[in-house]
C-alpha cells in the first residue's frame, strides 16, 4: 500500500516514526544450584532498521528467527540486552515504567494466538475497554459507547458487548484483539502473526481489515509473518530475517521482483505463483535442506553458510555486513543474486553448500496458498500450519 498521510500528531507521514540500531536480545541459559550462566539464546543478535509514519513495514522469517522477540523488544514488553529503540526521534530503550505510559497509548500490540490473547473470563466490552481504564482515559461519551464503535469499526457487532470471547470464531476474536490495540488511537501497530493462527479462507478477511483500518485512521504497522505470502499485499517494505539477523531489508517491488539474499530467494521461490501466465517463468522451487541452527551457537561467518547453496570459504569466516547495494535494497550476502557479482567466479562453494538445497520442479509437492514459506521451513517449525487445523472459521 502506499504511504498516506498519518493524521496524528507528531511525525508527518514518511518521517521516521521508529528508529532501532544494533538491538539484541541474548536470553541466558542457566544451570546448577547457583544458577549459573552457560550460554545464551540469541534470539536477536543486532539489528538495525527504522519505520517510517504511515508505512508498512513487514517482517518475515523461519519459527525460531526472532521476529516475536523483535516485536516485544520494541513495544518495551522485553529489556534489550543492547542497542537502542527511538520512538518520534526520543530514545525510549530504558525507559521505566511510568516513562513509559504515555509511550504505551502510541504503540500497540496485536498477538498472534486469538485465543490465549483475550482472557475467557473477561465480557468483550471489558477487554476492549481495558485500554483505557489503564491509562486512566475517558472517552467522549463513555467507555462502552466508544467500544461499541470500536466494535463496529472492526466489523463486530456492538450489541455483543456483553458476550466472552468462547462464543466467537477465531476470525471474530482476533478483530476484538485490533479493536483493544486500536482503542487508544496509536500511531504505530505491531501484529505478530495476526492471521497464522486462522483458517486460511479468513486470512484475508482479516488482512484487508488491517489494511483498511489504515486508511482510515493512518496507521503504522509493523507486520510479523513466517510467510511471504501473507505480507506480500500490504508492506511497503519487507525485512528478512534468519536467526536474529536481517538478512535483507528492501522496498516491496524491489525484493519480489529481484531478491538479492539466496535465502529471500529461497523462500520467494516456495510461495505459489496466483497467475497461471506467470507459473510458465518458474519451473523450480528451491527446497533448503536442513534445519536451521540453534541460535545458542549460530554458525559462524554468515549465518546461513550451512543450508546456503552459494556458500564459500569467505562465508564461513567474515559476517556479510547489512550495506545498501541497489537504492532501498539492503543485503547481507557475500555473493548476492541479482547483482554483477552473484556467481562466485573464481572462489569454489564450499562441497557442503552443493548439497544444500534440492530443486523441485513446480507441480509436485505443491505448497497450498497461504502456507508459502513452507518449503523452507524447517520439519519442526510449521506451527502455524499447525494451527490452522484448530481455527473455527468465521
Ligand atoms: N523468554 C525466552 N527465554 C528463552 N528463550 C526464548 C524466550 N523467548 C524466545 N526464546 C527463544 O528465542 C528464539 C526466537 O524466538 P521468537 O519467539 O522470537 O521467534 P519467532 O521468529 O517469533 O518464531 P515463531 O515464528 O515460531 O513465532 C527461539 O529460539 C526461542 O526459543
Ligand atoms: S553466499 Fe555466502 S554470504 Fe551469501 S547468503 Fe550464502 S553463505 Fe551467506
Ligand atoms: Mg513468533
Amino acid at each position: 500500500m502506499n504511504q498516506k498521510s498519518t493524521g496524528t500528531q507528531g511525525a508527518a507521514a514518511g518521517d521516521v516514526l521508529l528508529k532501532v540500531n544494533g538491538l539484541q536480545k541474548h536470553f541466558p541459559i542457566r544451570k546448577g544450584m547457583l544458577q549459573r550462566q552457560v550460554g545464551a539464546v540469541k534470539a536477536v543478535d543486532g539489528i538495525d532498521f527504522e519505520v517510517r509514519s504511515g508505512e508498512t513495514l513487514g517482517v518475515v522469517g523461519e519459527s525460531g528467527c526472532g521476529k516475536s522477540t523483535m516485536g516485544r523488544l520494541i513495544t518495551r514488553l522485553l529489556e534489550p540486552t543492547a542497542g537502542t529503540v527511538e520512538f518520534e526521534g526520543r530514545d525510549i530503550t530504558h525507559l521505566g515504567v511510568s516513562g513509559m505510559r504515555p509511550m504505551r497509548r502510541d504503540v500497540q500490540m496485536i498477538f498472534q494466538d486469538p485465543y490465549s490473547s483475550l482472557n475467557p473470563r473477561h465480557t468483550i466490552g471489558t477487554i476492549v475497554g481495558a485500554p483505557f481504564r489503564l491509562q486512566g482515559v475517558t472517552p467522549e461519551g463513555g467507555i462502552k459507547k466508544e467500544v461499541q464503535r470500536l466494535l463496529e469499526v472492526v466489523g463486530l457487532n456492538p450489541e455483543h458487548y456483553n458476550r466472552y470471547p468462547h462464543e466467537f470464531s477465531g476470525g471474530q476474536r482476533q478483530r476484538i484483539g485490533i479493536a483493544r490495540a486500536l482503542a487508544l488511537s496509536p500511531k504505530l501497530v505491531i501484529a505478530d502473526e495476526p492471521v497464522s493462527a486462522l483458517d486460511v479462507s479468513i486470512q484475508a478477511q482479516v488482512v484487508n481489515l488491517l489494511d483498511d483500518l489504515q486508511d482510515e485512521l493512518g496507521l503504522t504497522y509493523v507486520i510479523i509473518a513466517h510467510d511471504l505470502s501473507v505480507v506480500r499485499h500490504v508492506s511497503d517494505r519487507i525485512a528478512v530475517m534468519y536467526l536474529g539477523k536481517i538478512v535483507e531489508l528492501a522496498d516491496r517491488s524491489s525484493l519480489y521482483r529481484a531478491p538479492m539474499h539466496p535465502y529471500t530467494k529461497a523462500l520467494l521461490s516456495a510461495v505459489p505463483i496466483p497467475d497461471p501466465r506467470r507459473r510458465s517463468a518458474k519451473s523450480e522451487r528451491i527446497l533448503l535442506k536442513g534445519d536451521v541452527p540453534s541460535p545458542i551457537a549460530p554458525p559462524s561467518g554468515c549465518r546461513f553458510h550451512t543450508r546456503c547453496w552459494k556458500a564459500t570459504r569467505i562465508c564461513t569466516t567474515q559476517e556479510p555486513p547489512l550495506i545498501e547495494l541497489k537504492p532501498g535494497q539492503r543485503v547481507a550476502c557475500h555473493h548476492p543474486e541479482n547483482a554483477e557479482d552473484q556467481a562466485p567466479q573464481d572462489t569454489q562453494l564450499l562441497s557442503a553448500a552443493r548439497e544444500a538445497i534440492e530443486l523441485v520442479p513446480v507441480g509436485r509437492d505443491e505448497a497450498p496458498a497461504g502456507q508459502g514459506a513452507a518449503a523452507a521451513e524447517p520439519a519442526t517449525g510449521s506451527e502455524g500450519a499447525a494451527a490452522e487445523g484448530t481455527a473455527s472459521g468465521e
